[in-house]
């Protein structure tokens, strides 16, 4: 059985005061927990990596991951941030696509398909996100956008390395609005991914990836979208700005996986 994830983007949010005390108290939350099979992912703005690298070596509760890397190597591109940089600081997964990449800072599917090679090449698993606006959903076209999304941007990884790919599919109409997918909604799109997968890559691909649900999804509603059967855990935004939100988002994820 595939193992959940619960991942937190804390887009760009905090100061170091208020992140060191976010994860503290994410921290001795988890402490309480046992249980806590789900993997769980944090993903801050990338000066306070370190900070969280640091504590995940020491307390192993967590992962790190960045939100965004540059699509060049190394060299001149002031204020870009490379995923070697990130490999050297210990960061493990790092966001590639997120809608808002897309929306405002026009990163297009043939850019993410550049930072998705940065990442594997560093051996780092990038989190790929895919989701259609709203328009698209009412015109019907949410399918064609995701798919276009992930034979642009994922699909020209060879077959190995997309075994090191996590799929986020996150509606934009869903993110930030308070508006979540219903389980149908997320379960029809993520099984429609992992036929994808399967049809560019083979079965056991299909199988063994990850697809995350993400847009809205708090600790009132983590339960039923994460017991469907294609939904591997979420990508949580503003719940994750709350240790206490967060962590039980956690735990529902770790419920759901059989011992
Ligand atoms: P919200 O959970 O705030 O809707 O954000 C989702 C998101 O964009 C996570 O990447």
């Amino acid at each position: 059985m595939r193992s959940k994830i619960v991942a937190g983007n804390w887009k760009m949010n905090l100061t170091f005061d208020e992140a060191d005390e976010l994860v503290n108290d994410m921290l001795d939350r988890l402490d309480e927990e046992h249980e806590m099979k789900c993997e769980v992912i944090v993903c801050p703005p990338f000066p306070y990596l370190e900070m969280l690298t640091d504590m995940e070596y020491e307390e192993q509760k967590f992962n790190v991951g960045a939100q965004n890397c540059s699509a060049y190597d190394k060299g001149a591109y002031t204020g870009e941030v490379s995923a070697k940089m990130l490999k050297s600081l210990d960061v493990d997964y790092c966001i590639i696509g997120h809608s808002e990449r897309r929306k405002y800072f026009g990163e297009t599917n043939e850019i993410l398909a550049e930072k998705v090679n940065r990442v594997i090449e560093n051996n780092m698993s990038p989190i790929y996100c895919v989701g259609e606006v709203l328009e698209e959903r009412e015109a019907g076209r949410h399918f064609e956008v995701v798919k276009e999304q992930l034979e642009k941007g994922l699909f020209h990884l060879d077959g190995d390395a997309i075994y090191d790919a996590i799929i986020a599919y996150e509606p934009v109409w869903a993110i930030g609005t308070g508006k979540t997918a219903t389980p149908e909604q997320a379960q029809e799109m993520h099984a429609y991914i992992r036929q994808l997968v399967k049809e560019h890559y083979d079965q056991a691909a299909a199988d063994d990836i990850r697809i995350l649900y993400g847009g809205s999804c708090n600790a009132k509603n983590a339960t039923e979208l994460f017991s469907q059967p294609d939904v591997d855990g979420g990508l949580i935004g503003s719940a994750s700005l709350k240790a206490e939100d967060f962590v039980s988002i956690c735990k529902q994820a770790s419920k759901l996986m059989k011992d």
